[in-house]
């Protein structure tokens, strides 16, 4: 959709014209580093061009009513600032109403409004749709009441949504990424501490590809809190063996995990947490690589931190395995892995400019052979955090 129709849309649904602004709030690859920000590493990601889009207009009363674009089916989500209710009441709008809640908790939001939504992220696809609309919810409420939030405030709310109000046990490396984004660059985040890096992408021979596996989705998040469950053991068993008291599994090096191998309860546990160990220390040697612009070499990081996603952390699954192995057969690919929570969702690949069309036909091809459908395929680019973009510029 064209943003421009955007205002139109607004206008038919509302019957209001919005104004002049236009919101934008970008999705996110990690390019590595996957699976760190729980437990106290380094994660690699940044902004991408492809993101969610806003126009609103006030109202006079206290209800927020929001459409979506995606979601005609659904018309439109009303939410009271007086009484905002449990996250199942909203449908896709919960993070909408998350957003509401955790600004109106903190600042008094004196009047609602009609705000109209178009994504451009594919659905379910692990590039944190749902992230996108809390930064680019949180960017508009501080924008229009003047609630005064700074990027890294506007991660942590982000987070709270996700913590607190939908119940999802995330790290912060999502709402990092699109709150700190900035065109051409990566950020280097050290979880611990907070500290962070912008690397800038200074190759214009190289760009990244998604490859969205198109996998419904389900059982994600009960997956994902498994490992997390399962990190905290391999941590409190690391701990007990060595009579350390740490408080993240990056506080380990190998050296002291493969000592202490027979500590663990299980053969499971111990490959959690070697993929967690092995990952930071290769995401460091990564962002050094990237910094110096020896994409090879990053590239050859990326497979390997897929590999160590298969085999010891066991999120990945035939689809992104497969787009992973056709990637590696092909010479003008530098790098490919799983990005995000894995079990689906997208891979991304580092390839040689002028391939993309050639890679596409091949990867759409292998895939299709193995798994039965089709995947999608985008050009990326790294791109800035949440944004107004003038109606001019539309
Ligand atoms: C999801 C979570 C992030 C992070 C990744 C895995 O995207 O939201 O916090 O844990 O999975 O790296």
């Amino acid at each position: 959709m064209e943003h421009k129709m955007l205002f139109e849309v607004h206008n038919e649904i509302h019957q209001r014209m919005p104004n002049e602004n236009l919101y934008f709030s970008p999705g996110r690859i990690n390019l590595i580093g996957e699976h760190l920000d729980y437990n106290g590493g380094t994660v690699f990601p940044g902004a991408i061009n492809l993101g969610t889009y806003a126009v609103i207009s006030e109202r006079e009363d206290r209800m927020v009513r929001v459409y979506s674009h995606n979601f005609p089916d659904e018309g439109t989500v009303s939410i009271d600032l007086d009484h905002i209710g449990a996250s199942e009441e909203y449908g896709w709008a919960s993070y909408v109403a998350g957003a509401f809640k955790v600004v109106g908790e903190r600042a008094h939001l004196t009047y609602g409004l009609d705000i109209t939504i178009y994504g451009t992220l594919p659905n379910r696809s692990g590039l944190s749709s749902s992230a996108s609309i809390e930064l680019l919810m949180l960017y508009i409420i501080s924008d229009v009441y003047g609630v005064p939030l700074d990027r890294m405030e506007m991660a942590a709310l982000g987070r709270t949504i996700e913590n607190d109000y939908l119940g999802l046990p995330s790290g912060i490396m999502d709402q990092f990424a699109i709150a700190f984004g900035e065109s051409q660059s990566a950020i280097a985040l050290d979880c611990r501490t907070m500290e962070y890096d912008m690397c800038r992408y200074q190759d214009t021979s190289c760009e990244f590809v998604v490859i969205n596996t198109n996998k419904p989705r389900e059982l994600i998040s009960s997956e994902y809190k498994h490992r997390k469950t399962e990190c905290e053991q391999a941590l409190a068993e690391l701990n007990v063996f060595n009579g350390r008291n740490e408080t993240y599994l990056c506080d380990y090096d190998l050296e002291t995990l493969e000592a202490s191998k027979g500590g663990f309860s299980s053969s499971v546990l111990y490959r959690r947490a070697h993929h967690v160990i092995d990952e930071n220390a290769r995401t460091l040697s990564a962002i050094s690589a990237f910094s110096k612009n020896a994409l090879r070499t990053f590239g050859a990081y990326m497979f390997d931190s897929h590999d160590s996603l298969k085999k010891m952390y066991e999120v990945t699954g035939a689809e992104l395995d497969r787009i992973v192995d056709t990637a590696r057969t092909l010479d003008y690919v530098l790098g490919a892995r799983m990005t995000g929570a894995g079990f689906g969702g997208s891979a991304i690949a580092l390839i040689e400019k002028g391939h993309f069309e050639q890679f596409k036909t091949v990867m759409e091809r292998e895939y299709e052979a193995a798994i039965g459908y089709k995947p999608s395929l985008y050009q990326v680019g790294l791109s800035t955090g949440p944004t107004i973009i003038s109606k001019g510029d539309a």
